[in-house]
């Protein structure tokens, strides 16, 4: 009996990935290592788009070279984004890895693991393009009520600072009709949370039917009877006022919109090549707030672009503060070989990064602190998740909005039955990064 493991850095596709890992070695015989165990396979899906990513590889790579030392027999295969913009040149920094593969043939894996276990030298197979739609591969859902759902890959933006469009390649849709198929087969098999994923959902369909049809996509899978919709990533150049629409008008359709920024400084987003302005986002930060009530709106900042100055760094946080954002994730600029911008000058120096981040972080919790606090006295709808990390006696959620709820668990219910299930609770207090509440009632276990 062979046993694995899957370590998964980065963003949501890479999560995708790894269920569809998981399915498919499953298919194959081998079976998910015990907690606290050593697996005979060792699957790292990664992330490059910022330098930490790369170097957590790195480390933990290389820490299982004394596991390799007593059990010659592990594999350690490295697919996702390293494997893909590496390939051979991987093994030249961790010669132990066994395979390695890219982004276009994880359904291959299962293959290039059995060829390395008779093979004395590492297996490495990266293709230039292929199948990208992992979805059609047997996949193994972490939580039984939530799917992601790829509907495109690749990016055709080509900012200046990300290594995406280099690594992913040209953007491609997957047809509709396909996505519509696997969200009913989902539905019927007891999903209720369905996420739509690619780099920028709101051009979907541009390359397939000359132009973008995310705004129908997502009318098409409410359509399924799904219980919620989310989607990521949106680039605001593209969100379309159809978009904006069917998010106001289908009850499905979370109120949560991820909307990366990236910089609030006009001068900066022209040399990101980000195509739109600050007063251009922020009207239409408006306008989305005005459509969708309750919004809950996320971004992405990164602080220390090459050039940025002080006034420009204000400039991002008055967007900040302008924007309300619920939730943000804020990113020191990491230089990345190949793009654009890792060739320009005048990089800004660590301590004056390091000082704006700090800034910006305690902004964005402001701003955090302030989504939540009008939800306390209010009922949400929550999609339990299971227990909370700190007790197990208190329940843990999501309301629509995607803010963490906690709340004891009712009387004599057994949480774990309550997982997958919609609770109406009644938020009595908040704090930075979750709400605290009481269950008024839930779906029958
Ligand atoms: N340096 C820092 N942050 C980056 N991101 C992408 N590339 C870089 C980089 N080179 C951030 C962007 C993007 C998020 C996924 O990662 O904010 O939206
Ligand atoms: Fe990278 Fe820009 Fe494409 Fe996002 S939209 S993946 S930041 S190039």
């Amino acid at each position: 009996m062979t046993t694995f493991e899957v370590r998964t850095f980065g963003c949501q596709m890479n999560k995708h990935d790894s269920e569809r890992v998981a399915g498919l070695l499953r298919t194959q015989g081998f079976l998910p290592a015990e907690e606290g165990t050593d697996a005979d396979v060792i699957v790292f899906l990664t992330c490059c788009v910022r330098e930490n990513a790369d170097e957590r590889l790195q480390g933990q790579v290389a820490s299982l070279k004394a596991l390799k030392a007593v059990a010659p027999d592990t594999l350690i295969a490295v697919g996702g984004c390293i494997g893909q913009r590496d390939g051979e040149i991987l093994l030249r920094q961790l010669p132990h890895v066994d395979v390695v593969f890219g982004t276009h043939n994880l359904g291959r894996l299962p293959e290039l693991l059995i060829r390395a276990r008779t093979s004395d030298v590492p297996v490495v197979e990266v293709l230039d393009s292929g199948t990208d739609f992992t979805s059609d591969l047997p996949g193994e859902r972490e939580h039984p009520w939530h799917a992601w759902v790829p509907i495109t890959v690749g990016c055709d933006n080509f900012c200046t600072y990300c290594i995406v469009p280099y690594v992913r390649g040209r953007e491609r849709s997957r047809e509709m009709d396909d996505i519509v198929a696997q969200c009913r087969d989902l539905v019927a098999d007891g999903v209720r949370e369905i996420t739509l994923l690619g780099q920028n959902v709101n051009s979907y369909g541009r390359d397939l039917y000359g132009e973008p049809r995310f705004a129908e996509t997502l009318r098409a899978v409410a359509a399924t009877g799904i219980d919620r919709i989310r989607f990521a990533t949106s680039h605001p150049k593209d969100l379309s006022n159809e978009t904006i629409a069917a998010m106001a008008e289908l009850p499905s359709v979370c109120a949560a919109l991820h909307l990366p920024v990236q910089s609030g400084s006009n001068r900066i987003l022209e040399a990101m090549n980000r195509r739109y302005t600050a007063e251009e986002y922020l009207a239409l930060v408006k306008r989305l707030y005005a459509a969708i009530p309750g919004l809950a709106l996320s971004t992405d900042i990164i602080v220390g672009f090459p050039g940025e100055t002080e006034e420009d760094f204000e400039a991002t946080m008055h967007v900040v503060r302008e924007s309300r954002y619920a939730q943000a994730f804020t990113f020191i600029y990491s230089p990345r070989e190949g793009t654009p911008a890792a060739l320009m000058d005048n990089p800004v120096p660590r301590e004056v990064t390091q000082k704006r981040f700090d800034r910006l972080v305690k902004a964005v919790n402001e701003g955090a602190r302030e989504y939540n606090k009008p939800l306390v006295g209010t009922v949400q709808k929550v999609l339990v998740e299971g227990t909370s990390k700190r007790d197990v006696r208190v329940l843990a959620g999501r309301t629509q909005g995607n803010k963490v709820v906690h709340a004891p668990a009712p009387n004599g219910v057994d949480i774990s039955q309550l997982a997958g299930k919609f609770a109406d609770i009644r938020i009595e207090e908040s704090q930075t990064w979750f709400l605290v509440g009481t269950v008024e009632g839930y779906e029958p276990t």
